[in-house]
């Protein structure tokens, strides 16, 4: 596998540490030796080596001065669309920022890439969440893989859990937190910190989105929830579509109000089937203690799918971050090389 990276920030840069970390179980596990020829991003810069790129060199290429422009070898400057196309990449780690209102530039990154029948794997949640269908179907088309983990709730297992090994299983209803920076936020005001001090500590944590309106006016969890609805659960549905209401009104008063009568704020998703299609929303609701889901602090995560056979089934981890994220590209790089015939 000769893998690009398109968008090389916080979640790009993570998962080339783990890349690096995980080479020799990569090679011993799963006989799996990828290779970097290409990372292109607007901040930290472009090359290319069509031989490979030593991937200790450009982190701290990033870490020390924040641009590989100093890599002593390649091709330097070829924008994202020059990498995906004219590169010997057959894989594309698509990691630029989420729009969710155009998708863009990552729909375009993903769409060229998939019509060239090169792989995919993206923490994108605008393209998946916009064009999942049509993506999908180009996917099928050209015998390559997409494929999105990281979309939802970071390298904990939503997407590809309900995919492959609860593969023949009904999902029909879906209630979660799936945003770690307000989940994050409303834990820290519970211990009495303001909105704004806690969204600063979630933002140098490396959890909010670039625009932290994402977060906080709810829009990231309508991604995520159309994403679960549209994929996990046959749903047509579009961002008009999903009543939202973020947490950036909610007072410290009212949290910690809340917390007298032992309920604790959280901001819920949900999808469910109603007069035949399915609906969503995205809201802050007070949750009692007999709620699981009251119990899930910091920037930790939980989707409880109900299903046809075995009923609830809950998972629940990191919902956000560097690492965690970064986790999720290189589990689905893992699976793209089982399906393409690897161990
Ligand atoms: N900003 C997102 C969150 C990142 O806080 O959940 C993961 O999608």
């Amino acid at each position: 596998m000769k893998i690009a990276v398109i968008g090389c920030g916080t979640v790009g840069s993570g998962f080339l540490e783990l890349l690096d970390e995980k080479q020799a179980l990569l090679k011993d596990k799963y006989n799996f030796t990828p290779g970097l020829v290409a990372i292109s991003d607007p901040k930290v810069g472009s090359i290319y080596h069509e031989g490979g790129l030593n991937i200790k060199k450009i982190l701290s290429l990033i870490e020390n001065r924040d641009n590989i422009n100093d890599y002593p070898y390649g091709e330097k400057g070829w924008d994202s669309l020059k990498t995906i196309k004219d590169s010997n990449a057959d894989t594309i780690v698509e990691a630029s920022p989420t729009n969710i209102e155009t998708g863009e530039p990552g729909l375009t990154h993903i769409r060229t890439a998939l019509e060239m029948g090169k792989n995919v794997a993206t923490t994108n949640k605008g393209p998946i969440a916009l064009a999942y269908h049509k993506l999908h179907d180009i996917a099928l088309r050209q015998g390559c893989e997409l494929r999105f983990e990281g979309t939802v709730i970071a390298g904990t297992p939503a997407i590809n859990l309900t995919i492959y090994p609860l593969a023949g299983i009904k999902i029909k209803e879906v209630k979660g937190i799936v945003n770690g920076t307000t989940n994050y936020i409303l834990t820290r005001m519970e211990s009495g910190m303001s909105y704004e001090e806690a969204l600063r500590e979630a933002q140098q944590k490396g959890y909010a989105e670039t625009i932290p309106d994402a977060d906080v006016k709810g829009w990231d969890a309508v991604a995520k929830i159309i994403i679960i609805a549209n994929v996990l659960m046959g749903g047509n549905v579009t961002v008009g579509d999903v009543e939202r209401k973020g947490i950036d009104n909610i007072t410290l008063d009212e949290v910690q109000q809340a917390l007298k009568d032992n309920k604790h704020w959280k901001l819920i998703a949900r999808a469910g089937k109603e007069n035949g299609s399915i609906k969503a929303s995205v809201t802050p609701e007070v949750l009692g203690e007999d709620d699981p889901l009251s119990r899930i602090t910091g920037v930790t995560n939980a989707i409880c799918f109900t299903t046809d056979v075995l009923r609830d089934i809950t998972i629940s981890g990191p919902g956000a971050g560097r690492r965690e994220t970064g986790f999720a590209l290189l589990s689905d790089l893992i699976d793209i090389n089982r399906v393409k015939g690897g161990k």
